[in-house]
């Protein structure tokens, strides 16, 4: 049982992650930048996953967090991280931003550190271990928990002990978790976000994904 905090976890993706997560057996606590809102959808989301899930600000949901997700949209991800990065030392950062520049959200952007999570490196330092991965599961699939995701999630990461932590988190989602290498690679991961709503709205798709061919069963851990 890992003890998570969503940061921005109110939101389309945070509530999903939430939801699965709690229902899986880890100790969930929603974030928020008003306290008060982080509590009443963490009430929300308790009664729909007949699971305790606790909320509360950004900084207070830290407090007891092994692994935090970055759930906010990029236009905040610089401020968000910069306010947090004290109470962030020592935890398990995965970040899930896609750096979308509304209103082209299915072109792709590259942002001026090339990606959103080595701009949170820049901000954050070497006190919090840094994942970046999710890019590619839609909210409309982690929001409908009855059904498993069909995504896989490539993840990356700069030291193989936070990958390896990380992925064992993602798997319990439902999804295949994939070694996607080093940090830098979220240039590529965060890329393909802005092509998968385009695609979306091409085949009138609520959810398009990815799966990776070509990686034997037995090799996935
Ligand atoms: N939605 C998807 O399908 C999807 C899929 C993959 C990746 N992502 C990425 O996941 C992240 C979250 O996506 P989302 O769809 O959940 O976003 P969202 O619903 O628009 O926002 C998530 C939360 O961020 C907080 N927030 C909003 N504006 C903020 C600001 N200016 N400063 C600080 N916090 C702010 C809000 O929480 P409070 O108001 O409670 O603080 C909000 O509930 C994004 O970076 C997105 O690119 C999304």
């Amino acid at each position: 049982m890992t003890q998570i905090a969503l940061i921005g976890g109110t939101g389309k993706e945070g509530r999903g992650l939430a939801l699965r997560w709690a229902r899986a057996g880890h100790d969930v606590a929603v974030g928020s930048r008003d306290a008060k809102r982080g509590e009443a959808c963490a009430a929300e989301l308790s009664e729909r996953s007949g699971k305790p899930i606790v909320g509360g600000g950004n900084e207070q949901v830290l407090r007891s967090a092994e692994i935090a997700i970055l759930s906010v949209p990029y236009n905040a991800h610089q401020a968000t991280l910069t306010g947090l990065r004290h109470a962030l030392a020592g935890t398990i950062l995965i970040d899930i931003t896609v750096p979308l520049a509304p209103p082209r959200v299915r072109q792709v952007h590259l942002p001026a550190g090339q990606a959103a999570a080595l701009e949170a490196r820049q901000i954050l330092g070497d006190d919090v271990r840094l994942a970046a991965a999710l890019h590619h599961v839609s909210s409309v699939h982690l929001a409908d928990v009855d059904h498993p995701i069909d995504c896989d999630v490539l993840v990356c990461a700069d030291d193989d002990d936070t990958r390896a932590s990380s992925m064992a988190l993602i798997s319990d989602l439902g999804v295949r978790a994939i070694d996607a290498g080093p940090l830098r690679n979220a240039i590529a991961l965060e890329s393909l976000t802005p092509v998968l709503l385009y695609l979306n709205r091409r085949y009138k798709s609520s959810g398009c994904g990815i799966h990776i061919t070509g990686i034997r069963a037995g090799n996935v851990t």
